[in-house]
């Protein structure tokens, strides 16, 4: 394997491989989610339809917030982390009649999807933990994965404000969070700025157009927290790591 390449089974900022960070999660981000309600926001948004032949791929599941609801939808979700104790709590939300969903403790730069090409992959909170030109190269990835026609959505904080104006901005942001969420969450969200990779919408819009999407759409309330609907417009003719076409 190549000296070079990104190691994204060592998490950067918060540790999501470590067994209480999984356990405390779902405690935490429900003080201000509500998974279910998310869940039919994004339906809605990307206007999906007929969901009952489609694949979804979710990368970056953690716990199950989006890949549960999915599978109830869906004919196939395949769950993928690179945290093992993260998948290990959702599967114990799936009930023991449901086989529509498949666990791969994986990422953005090791899964390798083996079933039909999805209709749809999702990514929620979680591209934003690698470097942006390791993004480009999961997006690549993530198109490759994907049917012609097929939908990308991310879920991430991203910077719509001036770059002049990181300051003010991201304090101010971090001060809202913390009404919301309390003391313990202010500290996440300060280890996310600080050692996580977020990015700005110019170059997140850019690195998705260039791996062959087309950014349909694209919402954000708080200029942070962002949604993309983005579509495979383009085949991309590029290389995985095991050199095959
Ligand atoms: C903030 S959690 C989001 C989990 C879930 N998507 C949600 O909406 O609650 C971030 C997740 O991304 C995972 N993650 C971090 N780096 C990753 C990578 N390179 N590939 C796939 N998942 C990754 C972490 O293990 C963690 O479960």
């Amino acid at each position: 394997m190549d000296n070079w390449l990104y190691d994204e089974f060592k998490h950067c900022g918060v540790d999501y491989s470590n067994a209480g960070e999984a356990e405390r999660y779902d405690d935490q981000h429900r003080r201000f989610r509500d998974y279910e309600k998310e869940f039919r926001e994004m339906m809605d948004f990307l206007g999906i339809r007929d969901t009952k032949d489609k694949t979804v791929v979710d990368l970056g599941c953690g716990t199950g917030a989006t890949s549960v609801f999915a599978a109830d939808l869906f004919k196939t979700v395949y769950a993928v982390d690179v945290s093992a104790v993260m998948i290990e709590k959702a599967r114990k939300k799936i009930d023991r009649g449901v086989h529509n969903i498949r666990f791969v403790n994986a990422g953005f730069l090791s899964y390798e999807h083996e079933g039909e090409p999805a209709d749809l992959v999702i990514t929620k909170a979680a591209l934003h933990h690698l470097p942006d030109f390791w993004k480009q190269v999961a997006l690549l990835r993530i198109n490759t994965m994907l049917k012609m026609g097929g939908m990308l959505y991310i879920h991430d904080v991203v910077f719509h404000f001036d770059p002049h104006e990181y300051d003010g901005r991201i304090n101010s942001w971090i001060s809202g969070f913390e009404k919301t969420a309390g003391k313990e969450f202010r500290l996440e969200v300060e280890t996310h700025i600080r050692d996580e990779y977020s990015t700005f919408d110019w170059i997140m819009k850019g690195i998705v157009e260039k791996a062959g999407f087309t950014v349909e759409k694209s919402r954000s309330d708080d200029g942070f927290v962002t949604e993309y609907a983005c579509r495979k417009v383009r085949e991309l003719n590029c290389r995985n790591r095991q050199g095959q076409a």
